[in-house]
Parts: structure tokens; C-alpha cells; sequence
């Protein structure tokens, strides 16, 4: 009755506006309705708790799963668009939850989602992967080629370059302090160890030499004009096509869980065809198309590089080189099983799934376990001391000698540091599973 009088007076904002009241009226029934309740932030309809989040920036996702569980306690639920998600930060509960046997209901890191069709090949690599062996398949090829030994060589060697140019500039600045012609005289070790990172994941895993350390330098500090600066400076106007190819590839691998979150959780016809939210959506595709364009470039290159190159020829140990020569004639050690399921070698959306899922995975969380490390460390002086003292023993006196895998097995105290750290300030303080059949998870009765 009232809808056909509200379209004879044809007052189309009335209608929209009722059907919005009733909508949100019917969706807030539902949520107070909702069977086995638990305490948590009220969601707003269609976008549920992502605006919170949105606005807390993706960069700080642990610190409100910390408030939320200081809030709520150990049970609670949010929602991620329409998405209910329920968390438990009860340990006995979280063995059944991440159980490894082959027969546990809670394979699955994210419920079946239509959604993810959207994201092309960018849903390639471990995370999307919704088939057990499918996911074994991704997991095998990544875990051989990160655990070799010619992998971890090289990374030490990087490193090792890399920070001796990034040291370089860092002594430099702090000469600099005080000088009154310079603006900033202080240095940022968080933003300069983001940068240097980037670098660093960029070159292990595919191949390219970064450009976002010495970019983030030049443009804060900048220091042209002295010669101690000019190597690094140098490096990066030399080669500047491919700097800005990896500053790019940083950037949109950093910002792919935002673009991923995005077209999963909201809702199809909220991201395709109301204004702003489809606006959004079509730089979240694009961004996730641009992602897949330049990975796919460096995969065909260096193929072809690998094909041209002389089959005795000693290949560097980066990641796209090992997952690109796995279980082709060139892998010393190929992966043989009795079921067959490992003998092929990888393809290149495979391989550039994976890559995308190590870049995006390791920047940021090794740049934040770095950051708290410092932080400790500097907090308590006794631990820096006794932090000193190792390195002493070790090192010796001659910092500048290069470190070598014998000398990092001694690094026993750092060991314990690293691990209070992380336990104190884990960059992933969460751990996905959906059930695949019903299955129940009792809470105990004071909850
Ligand atoms: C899961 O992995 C297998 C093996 O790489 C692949 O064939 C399949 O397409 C993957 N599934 C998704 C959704 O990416
Ligand atoms: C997309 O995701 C939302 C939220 O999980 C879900 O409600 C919807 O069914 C999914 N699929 C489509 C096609 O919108
Ligand atoms: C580094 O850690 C400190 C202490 O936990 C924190 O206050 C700061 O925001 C962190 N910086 C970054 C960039 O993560």
C-alpha cells in the first residue's frame, strides 16, 4: 500500500529513502536476532566493521585486533562486509582450529567466495588456493626453493650489500646533525628500514634491483652534494626504468591485501554500481591488472634469460629463478613422489601468484618485527648491554668484516630477543580457518 501510493506521487527519493529504512531496519533485526551472540563492535550495514579499520590504516590491523580483545575479551566477532567473523584468543581452542592432519575440518583460510573470480590471476599462490593438494602444490615449490641453502647464501650476501650503501648514507646523516643548513636533521629508522626492506624483498625474490631505499633518502634527506652519498645516488640514476618499475611493484604489493579485502568482502552490486564504491572497486581492479602485468613481464624475461643462457651456467639463487627452473632439467634435486603430483614444473601465473604472496607477506612484517626489535632493545638497557657484548664476542672488534652464516648460528642472545619480541608484538596476530562441514567449537560455560 504504501509503495504504489509513494510511486503514484512518483517521489523517487521517498521510495529509495523507505526502502533504505526498511533495509536497514530488517538488517538490524537480523543482527540483534542472530543465534549464538557474542560480544563485538556494532557492524553498519553492507560495510560492516571495515570502516573502523579503514580508518585506523591497514598498517595498524594488529593494534585492533588487540583493542578488540581488551574490549570484548577473548570471544568476539566483527564483521568484514557482510561477514561474520567470529575470533577466539583461546589456545586449547586454536589446536583443533589449526590442526595439520589431512582430516581436519578447518583446511580452509576463507569461506567459498564468488567474489574472488574478479580477482583473476591475482587469486593465484597459496592464500585463495581453496583445494588441499592445489595448496600443497603452491606450498611445496615455495618451501623448497626458500629453504635452500644457494637461497639463503645469497640473501645473506644482499643484505649485507644493500645495508653497507644504506649505512653509508645513515653515518653521513648523523655527521650531518646539528648542521644548521639542513631542515631534518632527524633520521626515521622505521621509514628508512621500510625502504631497505623493500629493496631487499624485491631483489630475493625477483631478481630486480630496488629503487624505494634510495628514493625515500634522496627525497628526505637530500644530500647530492656530498661524495659519500654518491654511490647510492648513482645507482639509482643509472638505472632509473627499473626503479621505478620495482618502487611500483613495492607499492602495489603493499597495498594488495586493501585491494583484495575490498572485492571479497563487499558485496557485488555495492562495488559495481553505486556511486564512489564503484569508483574504488575499478582502482582496485586496476591496481590488482597492473600487479599482474609488470610480475608477468619479469617472469617472461627471465625465462627467456634462463633459455638463452649456457646450461652449465651458475644461475643467481633468487626466488622467481629457483620456482622458474623447479623440476626442469636444471634442478639438481627435482621433486619425485609416488603420486606423480610435484613432477611438473610451475607455470607462470603460479609463479607470479606466489611471488605477489611473498613480497606483500614479508615487507611490511619484517620492517615491523625490525622496528620492535629496536624498540626493546633501546627500552631496556640491560638487554642492549648484554645485546653489546654478544656482538663483541662474536664479531670482534671489526664491524666492517663481512658476517657469515657460522657467525649468525652463534647470535644465541638475539635468538631470545627476537622471540620475546615477537611474542610481545607479532605482526600477524591472526590466524584465519573456515569449517568445511559443521562442526562445533564449545566455549566454556563462564563465557
Ligand atoms: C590451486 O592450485 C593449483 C595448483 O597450482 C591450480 O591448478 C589451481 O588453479 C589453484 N586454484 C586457485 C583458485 O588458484
Ligand atoms: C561477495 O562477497 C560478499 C561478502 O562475503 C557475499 O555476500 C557475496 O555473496 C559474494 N559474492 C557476490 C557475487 O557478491
Ligand atoms: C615502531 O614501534 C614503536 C613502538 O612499538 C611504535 O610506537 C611505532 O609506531 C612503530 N613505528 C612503525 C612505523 O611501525
Amino acid at each position: 500500500m504504501l509503495i504504489s501510493r509513494l510511486l503514484l506521487t512518483s517521489d523517487w527519493t521517498s521510495v529509495i529513502l523507505t526502502l533504505f529504512a526498511v533495509y536497514i531496519s530488517f538488517y538490524y533485526y537480523k543482527y540483534f536476532s542472530r543465534k549464538n551472540k557474542l560480544p563485538g563492535p556494532l557492524p553498519l550495514p553492507l560495510v560492516g566493521n571495515l570502516i573502523e579499520v579503514a580508518k585506523l590504516g591497514l598498517d595498524n590491523v594488529p593494534k585492533w585486533f588487540f583493542l578488540l580483545r581488551e574490549r570484548y575479551g577473548d570471544y568476539f566477532e566483527f564483521y568484514l562486509g557482510t561477514q561474520r567473523i567470529v575470533v577466539t584468543c583461546n589456545a586449547e581452542l586454536m589446536d583443533k582450529l589449526v590442526d595439520p592432519s589431512t582430516k581436519t575440518n578447518f583446511f580452509k583460510r576463507h569461506p567459498e567466495n564468488s567474489n574472488i573470480s574478479e580477482l583473476g590471476y591475482n587469486a593465484h599462490g597459496i592464500f585463495f588456493n581453496q583445494t588441499f593438494e592445489g595448496w600443497k602444490f603452491n606450498r611445496k615449490f615455495l618451501s623448497k626453493s626458500l629453504m635452500s641453502p644457494k637461497f639463503q647464501a645469497e640473501l645473506l650476501q644482499q643484505q649485507q650489500e644493500l645495508f653497507c650503501d644504506a649505512s653509508n648514507y645513515l653515518d653521513l646523516l648523523s655527521s650531518k646533525i646539528g648542521d644548521e643548513s639542513l631542515e631534518s636533521t632527524k633520521i626515521n629508522l622505521a621509514a628508512t628500514m621500510l625502504s631497505f626492506n623493500a629493496d631487499l624483498i624485491i631483489k630475493m625474490t625477483t631478481g630486480k634491483t630496488g629503487g624505494s631505499l634510495a628514493h625515500y633518502l634522496k627525497n628526505n634527506y637530500p644530500f647530492e652534494n656530498y661524495k659519500e652519498s654518491k654511490r647510492l645516488i648513482q645507482k639509482s640514476n643509472s638505472n632509473s626504468a627499473a626503479y621505478e618499475i620495482s618502487i611500483e611493484l613495492t607499492k602495489l604489493t603493499r597495498g594488495w591485501s586493501t585491494d583484495t579485502m575490498y572485492i571479497f568482502s563487499l558485496p557485488k552490486w555495492l562495488r559495481h554500481y553505486v556511486p564512489g564504491f564503484s569508483h574504488f572497486n575499478k582502482k582496485c581492479l586496476n591496481n590488482l591488472q597492473r600487479t599482474f602485468h609488470i610480475l608477468h613481464g619479469i617472469i617472461e624475461e627471465r625465462k627467456n634469460e634462463i633459455e638463452n643462457s649456457p646450461k652449465e651456467m651458475d644461475l643467481e639463487s633468487n626466488l622467481l629463478t629457483l620456482l622458474l627452473l623447479a623440476n626442469t632439467e636444471r634442478d639438481p634435486d627435482r621433486m619425485i613422489d609416488t603420486n606423480g603430483e610435484f613432477t611438473r614444473p610451475m607455470t607462470k601465473y603460479e609463479i607470479g601468484g606466489i611471488l605477489l604472496e611473498v613480497c606483500h607477506g614479508s615487507i611490511e612484517e619484517i620492517s615491523w618485527v625490525f622496528n620492535s626489535t629496536v624498540y626493546y632493545i633501546l627500552k631496556f638497557p640491560h638487554v642492549q648491554n648484554q645485546f653489546l657484548e654478544e656482538i663483541e664476542k662474536i664479531l670482534g672488534f671489526d664491524l666492517a668484516r663481512p658476517i657469515t652464516f657460522e657467525d649468525l648460528k652463534k647470535f644465541k642472545y638475539l635468538d631470545a630477543i627476537l622471540y620475546e619480541t615477537l611474542r610481545l608484538s607479532p605482526p600477524l596476530p591472526v590466524v584465519g580457518r573456515t569449517n568445511t562441514v559443521v562442526d562445533e567449537i564449545v566455549l566454556d560455560e563462564s563465557s
